[in-house]
């Protein structure tokens, strides 16, 4: 395939020449006259292990050209990658510049071209970036209606310097944001042979998860650090502890906890964090990231709290009140922490958990919910019914699929649900729906 690329640094030269190697006839393009010398004289811009070897190879077998004339690279190619630069603005804010006054001349190069051609931003961009400020210039500087006469496609890069060349034959998977068919064919044959899973999905989520991924990955190693300074102030050795940690994977590095839903809470959670918190006080050691947990926590209840609030309605029922599905257990259940804000605001309240048996709570956890709601026994409802009859709002925090179904079926246009469980079936509902944060 002929494909120019645009922006011949780290993600742009590493993507250059290992095309140039599959077989494919790259055109190189950059402001920077240096890189372009360089490159056209078989060296290439960036230090990587393999990189001058690969780029020295595919110049010498003509398959990498270099040029700064936009309006030439689109016209002799079927399919651009964006790999400039998008660097942070003094206020964290994605700089932009270069990628919009880039949007600009591809504009003016599409105006000339009458073949249908793919432009893939391979650069990290927010959530609504190509749709909302990249694809606007180019429509309005070549006329030209995106989807139609050309398309427009983000696909998030997964390269890390230092192994970029290994992590682009082997990457986790390929990850398209595309909504033409044309583009992703394009795409399928260029990227297709890596051995990974190949994945369409929609341009925000493809932005998005860019995004995701680099902070799971700065979070991961702020956990880590900070468990190793907690150990090294108790004289534990932390690679044998997070050593262990990592060999969970069922719990620790798997899908678990990894689903966006309501708070954590529980026994065992809040407890224990605390009890971190306060041997890295005793010991001097600071741990930010361990200490915004719970601050994180009880930000995303007050989000749920103040979403029904917002409604201004009254009457609300909750099916669920234990801290997860399956238990009784109502310590620091986020929940009854739902259900205080709730009746502190004034509102009626009624609450219907199948595991909830005020009979048979006790020791701690019967004192625990005595203490935090006094006349909890005058808002239990013994079944669904009639928890769902006489509420304005209803606010799924339990995962029973029984339960769920009769929400679907029983809930009315005029009721709203808060999901704060991703509810299955919920296009089914009358009611309207909101989920907690999505
Ligand atoms: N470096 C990485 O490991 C990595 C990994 C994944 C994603 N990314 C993302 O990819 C993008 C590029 O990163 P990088 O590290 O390769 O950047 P870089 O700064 O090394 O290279 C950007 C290149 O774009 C060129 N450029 C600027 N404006 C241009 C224009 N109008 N036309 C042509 N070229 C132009 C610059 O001269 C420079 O050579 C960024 O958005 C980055 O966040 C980087």
């Amino acid at each position: 395939m002929r494909i120019s690329i645009f922006g011949m640094g780290y993600v742009g030269a590493v993507s250059a020449a290992c095309l140039a190697r599959d077989g494919h006839h790259v055109v190189g393009v950059d402001i920077d006259p240096v890189k372009l010398e360089l490159l056209r004289s078989g060296r290439s811009p960036i230090i990587e292990e393999g990189i001058q070897e690969l780029t020295r190879e595919v110049v010498a077998a003509g398959r990498i050209t270099v040029t700064d004339d936009v309006a030439a690279a689109v016209r002799d190619t079927d399919l651009s990658f964006v790999c400039v630069g998008t660097p942070s603005s003094p206020n964290g804010r994605q700089d932009l510049g270069a990628i919009l006054r880039l949007a600009e001349q591809l504009g003016d190069a599409l105006a000339h071209k009458s073949a249908f051609h793919a432009v893939v931003v391979r650069s990290t961009v927010e959530p609504g970036t190509v749709a909302g400020e990249i694809t606007p210039r180019v429509e309005a500087r070549s006329g030209k209606r995106a989807g139609t006469h050309f398309a427009m496609c983000f696909q998030p890069e997964f390269l890390r310097e230092g192994t970029s060349i290994k992590d682009y034959d082997n990457p986790p998977f390929t990850v398209i944001g595309s909504e033409d068919e044309r583009a992703t064919k394009l795409l399928r044959d260029v990227f297709a042979h890596l051995p990974c899973e190949f994945i369409v999905t929609s341009l925000r989520t493809a932005e998005m998860m860019k995004y995701a991924c680099n902070a799971f990955h700065a979070l991961k190693v702020g956990f880590a650090n900070e468990i190793g300074r907690l150990s090294q102030s108790l004289a534990v050795d932390p690679h044998a502890v997070m050593g262990l940690v990592c060999k969970d994977t069922r719990l620790n590095i798997s899908p678990a906890y990894l689903k966006p839903g309501f708070a954590f809470g529980g026994s065992c959670l809040p407890k224990d964090l605390k009890a971190l918190l306060y041997l890295g006080k005793q010991r001097d050691v600071v741990t930010p990231t361990l200490a915004s947990l719970l601050p994180s926590n009880r930000v995303h209840i007050d989000h749920a709290a103040d979403t029904v609030l917002a409604d201004g309605r009254r009457n609300v029922g909750m099916l669920g009140l234990s801290f997860k599905t399956g238990t009784d257990d109502l310590r620091e259940s986020p929940l009854v922490t739902l259900a205080e804000r709730f009746i502190g605001k004034g509102l009626s309240l009624r609450i219907y958990d199948p595991e909830v048996s005020l009979a048979r709570l006790m020791g701690a956890n019967k004192r625990f919910i005595e203490h935090s709601i006094p006349h909890i026994s005058s808002l239990m409802c013994a079944d669904i019914d009639s928890m769902i009859e006489p509420s304005d709002i209803l606010i799924v925090g339990l995962q029973r699929r029984d339960l769920l179904e009769r929400i679907v079926r029983l809930a009315r246009p005029g009721q709203l649900v808060l999901d704060l469980v991703n509810m299955p079936d919920r296009q089914d509902l009358r009611a309207k729906y909101k989920g907690v944060c999505w």
